[in-house]
């Protein structure tokens, strides 16, 4: 049996960390070795990958996609990149950019002129993007064949990284694959996040800040689901394409706040309504007719499912979350 070894970027992270543990846990595809290259930003947690860290398959290199001779060096002992690495927080990028444009464009540069240095020839390079980069539709959902039209700054750092990793398809003929996911949820989520921010508050007593009118809608994508979404993508998508990965459940944030109130035995006493973020995207819808159609992917996970095992892994893990909210002062 030959080895795929993968180096995963951001695999510190929450979706990452996610992709990681599913790959080199008991369901696993078993023919892959995992290097996790992560520079441990605030979102970057090492324990998020205690289950793997003794796995003969793993090994975990702390450091910057920016570092060019770091990457180089990494990616030519690799035969694929899946690619999360990122400043993921749209509320942090209204408070400043920068760190979005290094990270999320120069970053996926970096890795992508690294990918073309290596030695061996061809790798494959998964580059993980966000629905947020069509910017936002009151009706209908969008094909990937739909114009970007990013409007927060994180949104325009990632449809920017999305265009630049197509562009090294179509000009140096890399196998470049792209995933546009919509929102992740699950364990291990940062407590910054609308659904663990919620959670870990009402389990301390405590209100929950609620946007504008609540009345912004999000597709809720279960980790599961999105590892699925990734696997097909990484395994039997077709270089040069995009593929959106969507969960299926919509909901504005009022109807889940009235899940997450119901959850912890709160009442609407517990919200708070605060001014609303700037230029907030109304709705997010992705089509996943091409996933599906062409490689078989289905969401499988009930979000109320979902939603009730993620309040019970906060419920159960105070001391994952806690020191991070007290750091981060949340
Ligand atoms: N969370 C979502 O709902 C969602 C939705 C759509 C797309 N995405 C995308 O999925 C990817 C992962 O998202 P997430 O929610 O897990 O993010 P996250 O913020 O939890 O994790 C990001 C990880 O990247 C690492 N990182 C940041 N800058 C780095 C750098 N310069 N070099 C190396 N590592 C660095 C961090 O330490 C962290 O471990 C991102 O690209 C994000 O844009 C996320």
């Amino acid at each position: 049996m030959t080895t795929t070894r993968i180096l995963v970027t951001g695999g510190a992270g929450f979706i990452g960390s996610h992709y990681v543990r599913t790959l080199l846990g008991p369901g696993g595809p078993g023919d892959v070795s995992v290097t996790v290259l992560d520079k441990l930003t605030y979102a970057g947690n090492p324990a998020n990958l205690e289950t793997v860290r003794g796995h003969a398959a793993f090994r975990f290199m702390k450091g910057d996609i920016r570092d060019s001779g770091l990457v180089t060096d990494l990616v030519a002992e690799h035969d694929q990149i899946v690619h999360f690495a990122a400043e993921s927080h749209v509320d942090r990028s209204i408070r400043g950019a920068a760190e979005f444009v290094l990270t999320n464009v120069l970053g996926t540069q970096t890795l992508l002129d690294a990918a073309l240095r290596r030695p061996e020839g061809s790798v494959r390079f998964l580059h993980v993007s966000t629905d947020e980069v069509y910017g936002s539709l009151t009706e209908g959902s969008w094909p990937e064949t739909d114009p970007l039209r990013p409007n927060s700054p994180y949104a325009a750092s990632k449809a920017s990284s999305d265009l630049l990793a197509l562009s090294y398809h179509r000009t140096f003929g890399l196998d470049v694959r792209v995933t546009r996911c919509s929102n992740n949820y699950g364990h291990h989520h940062f407590p910054e996040k609308v659904i663990p921010l919620f959670v870990t508050n009402l389990l301390d007593g405590r209100r929950v800040p609620l946007y504008g009118d609540g009345l912004n809608v999000r597709d809720w994508l279960h980790i599961d689901d999105h590892v699925q979404g990734l696997e097909l993508v990484r395994t039997g998508g077709r270089a040069g394409e995009v593929y959106n990965i969507g969960g299926g459940t919509e909901l504005s944030n009022k109807e889940l706040t009235q899940l997450l109130l119901d959850l912890a035995g709160a009442s609407w006493d517990s919200v708070e309504y605060v001014p609303d973020r700037l230029g907030h995207d109304l709705r997010y819808s992705v089509d996943c007719t091409k996933i599906s159609t062409e490689l078989g992917y289905r969401p499988r996970k009930d979000f109320t499912v979902g939603l009730a095992e993620t309040f019970a892994w906060y419920r159960d893990n105070r001391a994952w979350w806690q020191p991070l909210k007290e750091r981060a002062a949340l």
